[in-house]
């Protein structure tokens, strides 16, 4: 027998453990943390890990479908999506392992220039969101091993899903989460209401065409730094214009030229049919816009942007945790899903360096009573 065969089927058995740095952030699913992976001989590499609610995790439909889209997720790799390196459990609790991405997400990006009255370049906006077509068409047309097409549905593309890192590269994540949230009990919807295409809205079938019409919507996001839609009513009120497709193209500047408004009523057509029928047609168009001329924006030239703009994210090394959920209810209120009560103080507590040990005020029982982290 050949060493090949003789191998195949045995189990390399290892003893990966991970040391929690510092808290990211705290999503609507779970716990954001950065680690590290620790090896054999000191050797560590830089992980983020996303811990799911026990909420989630104990229910088993939802965690019955979020395998079978992790599972399907697995595989992808592609520089414009975040990686995702392994699932796992302790006891009852799932955790991903996931790509640490140094940077910030397009939704603080666009905070941070809403802020200081910033208007992003329009060809730097084009060049985020081409990326971001990039590597959902490499999402959406993957197959399986008989040649089957997977059918991968983001179905929760924002800017808090996108991030950039310090290199300027723009990265999806979160993949096919929405999806799996959608099935988990009650009529709930997922993703985010204001950049819900009106077929999900609606509660319809959706495809990748789903994913495009939200990637439209990033981009007019992008290009005016408000959401399409009137998005300080009530959750009701958002979900009416999702449904009927309510655009306020009023919003744009007058300065965009017919070629990328034509692009991106494409992207947002109401049916469907009428928009884009193919992901990398989409990457391709956006692309051509920004370098018929020439040479145009590259990762190196957001990287420079990112510099100038926030030399605070390339020199303070360590950024307070981001509580995205709250900032979320600011510009783009989610739809609430199990709603979880932390404590006031949770962004308090202290997750200290070293002997990971993490300190709680009295009363609370998030992560002071968690197994999940140990200091053996
Ligand atoms: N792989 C990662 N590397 C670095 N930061 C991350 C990573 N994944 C998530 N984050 C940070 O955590 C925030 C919330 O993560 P996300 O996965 O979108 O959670 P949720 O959708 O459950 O709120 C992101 O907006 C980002 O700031
Ligand atoms: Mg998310």
């Amino acid at each position: 027998m050949s060493t090949r065969a003789a191998v195949a089927g045995k189990i390399i058995v290892g003893d990966t453990r991970y040391e929690v740095v510092e808290a990211i952030a705290e999503g609507g699913m779970g716990s954001v943390v950065k680690a590290l992976k620790k090896g054999a001989d000191g050797f560590e590499k830089i992980v983020a890990i996303k811990m799911l609610l026990p909420c989630y995790s104990t229910d088993q439909k939802f965690v019955g479908r979020f395998i079978a889209e992790a599972k399907l997720v697995a595989n992808l790799v592609h520089e414009n999506i975040v990686q995702i390196y392994h699932l796992d459990k302790f006891r009852n609790d799932y955790y991903f392992v996931l790509e640490f991405v140094d940077g910030v997400s397009l939704f603080d990006f666009i905070e941070f220039h809403n802020k200081v009255r910033l208007v992003l370049p329009t060809n730097l906006a084009i060049f985020i969101v081409s990326r971001i077509a990039r590597g959902l068409a490499y999402a959406h047309s993957r197959h399986d091993l008989n040649g089957e097409p997977l059918n991968i549905v983001h179905c929760d593309v924002c800017p808090h899903n996108i991030l950039i890192n310090t290199e300027g590269l723009p990265k999806l994540t979160d993949f096919g989460i929405a999806r799996a949230k959608n099935v988990s009990g009650d009529a709930s919807l997922s993703g985010k209401l204001p950049f819900m295409s009106p077929e999900q809205a609606n509660k319809r079938a959706v495809d990748f065409r789903s994913d495009i019409y939200s990637l439209g919507v990033v981009l007019f996001y992008l290009l005016c730094g408000r959401n399409p839609r009137n998005i300080n009513g009530s959750l009701r009120e958002i979900l009416e214009q999702a449904k009927s497709n309510y655009i306020n193209w009023d919003c744009l500047p007058e300065s965009l030229d017919d070629e990328i408004l034509t692009v991106l009523r494409m992207m947002m057509a109401t049916d469907p049919a009428d928009r884009y029928q193919n992901t990398s047609v989409l990457a391709r168009d956006l692309e051509y816009y920004i370098y018929k001329d020439g040479y145009g924006p590259t990762i190196v030239t957001l990287a420079e942007y990112m510099a100038q703009q926030m030399p605070a994210l390339f020199n303070v090394p360590k950024l307070p945790p981001v509580k995205s959920n709250t900032d979320t209810v600011k510009l783009s209120p989610i739809v609430p899903e199990k709603t979880v009560v932390l404590p006031d103080n949770f962004f308090n507590t202290e997750i200290r360096d070293g002997d990971k040990t993490v300190v709680m005020p009295e009363d609370t029982d998030f992560y002071s009573n968690d197994e999940r982290f140990t200091d053996a």
